[in-house]
């Protein structure tokens, strides 16, 4: 593809450089019509059984993005108070909501018990922890399938090496904590990781995680957690995740289940970055060029403070340049290194890329920033949060939260 921001008609006719002028830059502008897609495709993933999606909001928490989500009939999953009560303020009723818990305190688990909403246990002492404040409550257990997936070590949530879930053969000690304190477990939940693009690993574990899940009785839902991947590479025509026949294989292996365990519980999956990762892109402005020991370096505003994703997982973002109004095509291609502006030598944004001849000036737009963006974004270097604004579905420009001022840092030392 040569360029997503032209093909997708991504600012509906709006000029990149009125948003950069009003907003300023770096700025998160992201598109309704693309948001509204994926989260419809993720409702899709299973329609043969009652099922739900519960969009994974740590991708991306804005408000109003949490708002699209309710209006699409998404449901959702939670990783802290925080984001509990987000989704309460977004209007999302507690039964929408899956409070998906690790090593949390007492505290986290109350707030959760007196809105109503379901708490997954990650872990036996946690188990005992509600049953000791909830005693005859109801709750879900995290179990580890066995195997895990993702596109680096540090978001493989499942297998051998994790901090998640609990382990397959401490399944009896569940049954005896449940007992003592006369809990039901209502659900069973994993998550083998995040950014899949070929199905097999997850079904394998959807596999063992649908065996483990018949030494549960009575089970009112299974979750199988989220993943699954976007084309990164896209201006190298990554292909999409196959959504289609994943949907097919994915039905057969739930159809086998429900015939052994006698009937179909509903099923849900957790889905953070499909629903919002394509949806988002950065622009950000190209303020110096240099060479240094014969590597030609292109100096932006959008630090690893910005987007963290390249320094955390050294994770590509496709990046397309505009110039005079035009995006600049790519043709004369030099590798090239594209940093921040942070006082790190990790703060690189992509590492020898192939990119055409860039000038101090020009835009520049980063591509698949919906999802763990602006949501890991820090005020490093005392650099305020960017502002984030949506192209809306009739073509407005809507700013859907505005920049973080040096003021408003300067307000939490009046303690
Ligand atoms: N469910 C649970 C329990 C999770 O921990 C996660 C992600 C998800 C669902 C959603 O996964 P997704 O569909 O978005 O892959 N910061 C990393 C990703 C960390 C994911 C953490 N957990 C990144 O930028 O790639």
């Amino acid at each position: 593809m040569e360029s997503f921001i032209k093909e997708s008609n991504f600012f509906k006719g709006n000029n990149p450089e009125d948003i950069a002028a009003k907003y300023g830059t770096p700025v998160y502008v992201y598109n309704e019509d693309i948001l509204r897609d994926r989260m419809r495709r993720v409702s899709r993933i299973i329609t043969k059984y009652e099922f739900h999606s519960n969009y994974s909001i740590k991708a991306n928490t804005n408000i109003n993005i949490l708002k699209i989500a309710l209006s699409e009939g998404l449901y959702t999953d939670a990783m802290s108070i925080g984001e509990m009560r987000m989704l309460l303020d977004a209007g999302f009723p507690a039964e929408k909501i899956f409070f998906v818990s690790n090593n949390v305190s007492r505290e986290e688990m109350q707030f959760a018990i007196d809105n109503n909403i379901l708490v997954s246990i990650d872990s036996l002492s946690q188990l005992e922890q509600f049953g000791e404040i909830n005693r005859g409550g109801k709750c879900a257990v995290r179990i580890n399938p066995g195997v895990g997936a993702g596109h680096h070590e540090k978001v493989v949530t499942a297998g051998k090496k994790t901090k998640f879930a609990i382990a397959e053969e401490d399944i009896d000690k569940i049954f005896d904590i449940a007992s003592k304190y006369d809990l039901t477990i209502a659900g069973i939940n994993q998550h083998v990781g995040s950014l899949f693009m070929d199905p097999e690993p997850f079904l394998q574990a959807v596999k063992n995680f649908l065996r483990i899940a018949m030494k549960f009785k009575n089970l009112e839902f299974i979750d199988f957690g989220g993943g699954y991947g976007i084309p990164y590479h896209k201006l190298d025509d990554e292909q999409e995740f196959p959504m289609d026949s994943f949907k097919k294989d994915f039905e057969l292996l739930i159809d086998e289940f429900v015939k052994d365990y006698g009937y179909a519980p509903l099923f849900k999956t957790e889905p953070g970055r499909y629903c919002v990762a394509e949806s988002g892109v950065i622009l950000g402005r190209v303020h110096a060029t240099k060479q240094n020991s014969g590597v030609k370096y292109i100096g932006t505003d959008i630090g690893m403070n910005v987007l963290v994703r390249p320094s955390m997982y050294d994770s590509w973002h496709d990046i397309e340049f505009m110039r005079d109004n035009e995006i600049v095509k790519r043709e004369n291609l030099t590798e090239q290194t594209v940093t921040g502006n942070i006082c790190e030598s990790g703060d690189i944004l992509a590492k020898n890329r192939m990119l055409p001849a860039v000038k101090e000036g020009d835009l520049a737009i980063v591509l698949d920033a919906g999802a763990y963006g602006y949501a890991m974004a820090s005020s490093y270097n005392t650099r305020p949060r960017p502002a984030e604004v949506l192209i809306t579905s009739n073509g407005e420009v809507k700013c859907i939260r505005r920049a973080e001022t040096y003021e408003d840092i300067m307000r939490l030392f009046d303690c």
